[in-house]
């Protein structure tokens, strides 16, 4: 683990030029990266994680320019990108011909998902090392995403030579993903952007597509179980049971704390931004063997609320 300085950055590009792994810092969680071009150093990537390589992965640029070498943009989401890029946004797009990307990355779809970060970090490391970079969260497959250097350390320290250290991720869920087909933007998964702000942006309603995947796409990688702490976790709850740990939100009152295990407050003043940050910190801190399981109070479901709820569905999700 290093401390993100200029020197580790550069670093941490030759590591990545030379096709070995490096997890640093996004604005979302932490990702693992690979140059995206070199077939061994994504086959690592699937390796280290655990993680089964039918689940394709996102390019990391560092500009428009950059992506425009590897997709071809149709004009909605060539507008998207110029809104709300570098930022927590995932575009799938179709990888052009000439497509540099691995095709193990892709898991052989014809399409490529792609991003552009904004935390500096990040952006410094895909410059420096002059290619795309692929990577996942940096956790190991299932569990929940890393929002911090210490979270990959316990996760990955014996299979990544190098973390970046950037401190806590500020957003703290992985980006909000669109496909946009004949026109129309599908959400392939609730992220760290919020469907209003997509909308309020473009004045087009976003089409959620998860559940029926033979009507519109999906992201691969949404397997219903996932994001996965020990205990079971149990959602919108109002009152906690003896020995379970509670996540709270805002100043509801929940019966039964006195008796709770452990007990966090995703927000105490109920704001969103904030409970998104704090969201897998506080998972896996309320988590453990001695826990009988999470109880969280219930969260609203408009803006990052989205995002944050889908989370805790998969967390809660029968496995
Ligand atoms: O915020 C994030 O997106 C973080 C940081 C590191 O950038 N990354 C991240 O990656 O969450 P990962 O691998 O954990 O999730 C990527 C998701 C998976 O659900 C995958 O199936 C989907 O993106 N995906 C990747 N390529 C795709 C494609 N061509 N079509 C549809 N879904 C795709
Ligand atoms: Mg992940």
């Amino acid at each position: 683990m290093e401390a993100a300085t200029d020197e580790a950055i550069r670093l941490a590009a030759d590591h990545i030029r030379q096709g070995e792994l490096v997890a640093f810092p996004t604005e979302t969680v932490y990702g693992l990266g690979a140059d995206a071009t070199r077939g061994q150093a994504v086959a690592a990537i699937y390796e280290a994680k655990g993680r089964p390589s039918f689940n394709p992965l996102i390019a990391h640029v560092d500009s428009i320019a950059m992506a425009e070498r590897l997709v071809v943009f149709d004009p909605l989401s060539r507008r998207l990108a110029e809104t709300f890029w570098p930022g927590p946004l995932t575009l799938v797009l179709p990888a052009r011909p000439d497509c540099p990307v691995s095709s193990l990355a892709t898991a052989g779809l014809d399409t490529l998902a792609v991003r552009m970060p904004s935390h500096r970090v990040a952006l410094d490391l895909i410059r420096a090392a002059g290619v795309p970079i692929v990577a996942p969260s940096a956790n190991t497959s299932g569990h929940v995403s890393p929002t911090s250097a210490a979270h990959v350390y316990g996760d990955l320290s014996r299979r990544v030579p190098l973390i970046l250290d950037g401190g806590r991720t500020e957003v703290g869920l992985e980006s909000t993903i669109l496909q946009v087909r004949d026109g129309t933007p599908y959400l392939l998964r609730p992220g760290g952007l919020a469907r209003e702000e997509i909308e309020a942006a473009t004045g087009i309603a976003v089409v959620r597509s998860e559940g029926d995947p033979s009507a519109a796409p999906v992201a691969p990688g949404m397997l219903a179980s996932h994001y996965a702490p020990r205990a079971r976790v149990r959602l919108d709850a109002r009152r906690v049971e003896p020995r379970e740990a509670l996540l709270a939100f805002g100043g509801a009152p929940i019966r039964g704390i006195a008796e709770a295990a452990r007990v966090f407050n995703l927000s105490p003043s109920g704001n969103l931004r904030e409970a998104a940050a704090n969201l897998f910190d506080m998972l896996r801190r309320a988590d453990g063997d001695d826990v009988a399981g999470i109880a969280v109070a219930p969260i609203p479901t408009h803006g990052l609320g989205e995002a944050i709820r889908d989370r805790l569905r998969r967390a809660a999700a029968p496995r």
